[in-house]
């Protein structure tokens, strides 16, 4: 009798695995997740970070609440469940990356812990490293680079974030940076010492 599988030809063992694309990129594909309030410096921070990789040979990718929101996420404002559904997507867009190899540096306010434990699930504690941009209201006020909290408190905008909306600190982050005090430069260095272990391909790990 003719086998079954005479006409069937399985490709799984010919597409490229994540393994075959870090080896190729020679770095291991991590999501570093900054969170903090609107003005904590997660944008500055995630840029330096990622130029800062790019000169040492890793290739990243940054994903950042403006931007992200301004195309595959244009359709959700900043109800809880709206930042949900935001984060959700991210997630899976970020697990995309990482099956390509590529790191990315994700800049998302994600206030709550409920919010950022379903990133978590979805990415894989294993390929995420949080981190936590800490600057008080106060700070983030005073800088107010986007004028959004002077429009808060006049009661122009409605569940803001830090204004009349909670944010939630995380307990138990990989790094945190504190940029009400340490300078941008300074910031960058912190995590960039945190993270490089963790993305360096090991040569063990070349060989798989
Ligand atoms: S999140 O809460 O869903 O993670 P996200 O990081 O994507 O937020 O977007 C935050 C950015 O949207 C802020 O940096 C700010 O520029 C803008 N923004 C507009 N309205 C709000 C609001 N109500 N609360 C917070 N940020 C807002």
């Amino acid at each position: 009798m003719e086998k079954a599988d005479k006409h069937i030809f399985p490709v799984f063992n010919k597409i490229l695995k994540r393994s075959d694309k870090e080896k190729f990129l020679n770095q291991k594909s991590k999501v570093i997740w900054l969170t903090g309030l609107s003005g904590s410096g997660k944008t500055t921070i995630a840029k330096g970070v990622e130029r800062e990789l790019y000169k040492r040979g890793f290739i990243c990718q940054v994903l950042d609440g403006d931007n992200i929101r301004a195309g595959i996420n244009n359709n959700l404002g900043f109800s809880i469940e709206d930042r949900l559904e935001n984060i959700r997507r991210i997630s899976e867009v970020s697990k995309l990356f990482i099956h390509c190899g590529i790191i990315t540096i994700n800049s998302f306010i994600s206030p709550t812990e409920k919010i950022r434990k379903m990133a978590v699930d979805i990415i894989g504690r294993e390929n995420f490293i949080g981190v936590f941009i800490n600057a008080p209201v106060s700070v983030c006020e005073q800088r107010d680079i986007k004028g959004l909290y002077k429009k808060a408190r006049a009661g122009e905008i409605k569940n803001f974030t830090g204004v009349n909306a909670p944010y939630e600190p995380p307990e138990n982050p990989d790094i945190e940076v504190n940029t009400g005090r340490l300078s941008a430069a300074d910031s960058v260095q912190k995590i960039i010492d945190y993270i490089i272990p963790h993305i360096t391909l090991k040569p063990e790990e070349d060989q798989k």
